[in-house]
């Protein structure tokens, strides 16, 4: 994700011809950015052997499109990059609902769950609990009890206050809970603020400057209700390089030399975390989990080799990585309004309720016209959605033909992964449904919401 440069940016765009796909083509279909299966066919984008106006045509817009067998074959590559001897774990939080929770078992990962909320879904799916690792930096006492009471595989533990809660938890239902400790190790990830979780100004994890990390360790140790196996950290989200996971990967395999000097125990797991970044343009070049699977591995023989500790098993969390490339999100096009000698607004019929990323993280997307090929000239464009509010921007750059007209069917790439997960009702919109395509067959893995649904809760 990069800053967003202040003062007038079209200029910049329009000089730079920045996002335009190479060769200019506007019908071309990037292949890191759209999902494995996008094509044209008659001019029409298709996903999974579905012509997108079939999808609009029954199910509506706005809808997510998912590319099944793409968030399937991505889970498989994780699997397959980092082998028999780590664990991955789907990090939940990207896109969760029963179905993928169901292909990310048959795949053969674990999962990363956050709240009381995934961990129910999660459960509800079928799950198995001890595949599913419990994160978050304020797990209530009631969320605890359930994760201990439904065999929850491991706890990532945030705070003091949740050893002593999961302690009691645990201890009350006769179990010995496994936890790893989560550092925080002071690596400065080179991505957006809010999606940075490694350095010290931050809610998140045990500090290992300060040896927060070390009291914590002897705190656990000291617990009979708690099995410390092993020591987590997370740097961030949408990193493209592997410097910042090198650090963090030796920082870590030092505090478990740490803990071995103190304690006289090696600790047999390590999670490094997700975070690996994805293509949302076609100058994005992502990291293949391959190279990341043998850049961690090697690191870490390496710094157990010099400390003299036996390798511990290492575990991954992607969750945008497997979730967010294989997912379009499709909108009609409304009104366009054009402002002389700037730009061209074309509004769609969603915005900020399904898609917040670009208001809250200045993200970019590739947007192209789905229902049809055109020749037209690119025209410069900003894709804005339906809300009150001026900041509603899908594709704040989007380069369409010129002659983009209402009824239009327009496609936003690469929206897997916390868009659908992060929606809301925002101007009471009810959230748009998520199908899966593949072999040219639709399924609805979540339905739209209707208005019906909107008054649920009211109690009016
Ligand atoms: N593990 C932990 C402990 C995490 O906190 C996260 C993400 C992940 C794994 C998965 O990270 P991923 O592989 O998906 O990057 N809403 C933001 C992203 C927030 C990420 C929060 N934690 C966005 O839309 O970019």
């Amino acid at each position: 994700m990069r800053a967003h440069p202040a003062g007038p940016l079209h200029a910049d765009v329009l000089r730079s011809g920045r996002g335009l796909p190479p060769g200019r083509d506007l019908n071309a279909l990037h292949p890191r950015v759209w999902p494995r299966s996008a094509v044209r066919v008659g001019g029409a984008l298709t996903v999974g052997g579905v012509d997108v106006r079939d999808v609009a045509a029954t199910h509506g817009t706005p809808a997510f499109v998912l590319d099944s067998e793409d968030f399937r074959s991505r889970c498989h590559d994780f699997r397959s990059a980092f082998g028999a001897g780590a664990d991955v774990y789907y990090a939940a939080k990207a896109f969760l609902c029963t179905q993928v929770a169901r292909w990310v078992d048959e795949e053969g990962l674990g999962l990363d769950v956050c709240t009381g909320g995934e961990l129910a879904l999660a459960l509800r799916a079928g799950f198995p609990a001890e595949r599913i690792a419990f994160h978050g930096n304020n797990k209530s006492t009631t969320e605890l009890a359930g994760a201990v009471a439904a065999g929850i595989g491991r706890v990532v533990l945030d705070s003091d206050s949740e050893i002593v809660r999961l302690a009691a938890a645990s201890a009350a239902g006769g179990a010995r809970t496994k936890v790893l400790i989560r550092a925080t190790v002071g690596v400065e990830a080179h991505t957006h603020e809010y999606i940075a979780t490694a350095h010290e100004d931050q809610k998140f994890g045990f500090s290992m400057a300060s040896g927060a990390v070390a009291e914590a360790v002897s705190h656990v140790l000291a617990l009979p209700s708690l099995e410390l196996v092993g020591l987590h950290s997370h740097i961030g989200s949408q990193i493209f390089d592997t410097s910042g996971f090198e650090v963090s990967a030796h920082r870590v395999v030092e505090l478990l030399a740490a803990v071995h000097d103190d304690h006289g125990i090696e600790l047999p797991e390590i999670g490094l975390g997700g975070g690996l970044g994805i293509a949302y343009l076609a100058e994005d070049d992502p990291l293949d989990p391959k190279h990341v699977a043998e850049s961690l591995r090697g690191i870490v023989e390496r710094e157990c080799a010099a400390a003299g500790l036996a390798v511990p098993r290492l575990s991954v969390e992607p969750g945008r990585a497997i979730a967010g490339p294989g997912t379009v999100t499709l909108y009609e096009v409304g009104t366009m309004k054009e402002v002389a000698g700037l730009r061209t607004y074309v509004s769609v019929d969603g915005g900020m309720s399904d898609n917040v990323r670009t208001a809250l993280y200045d993200a970019e997307y590739t947007c192209i016209l789905a229902s049809r090929s055109s020749d037209a000239p690119p025209m410069l464009a900003r894709v804005v959605g339906l809300h009150c509010e001026s900041g509603d921007v899908v594709v704040r750059d989007a380069w369409l033909p010129a002659d983009v007209m209402a009824g239009d069917l327009l496609a936003v790439a690469a929206t897997g992964a916390y868009c659908r997960a992060m929606a809301s009702n925002y101007n009471e919109v009810p959230r748009p449904p998520v199908v899966a395509v593949a072999a040219g067959r639709t399924r609805e893995l979540l339905r739209r919401e209707t208005a019906e649904d909107l008054l649920r809760l009211d109690c009016g």
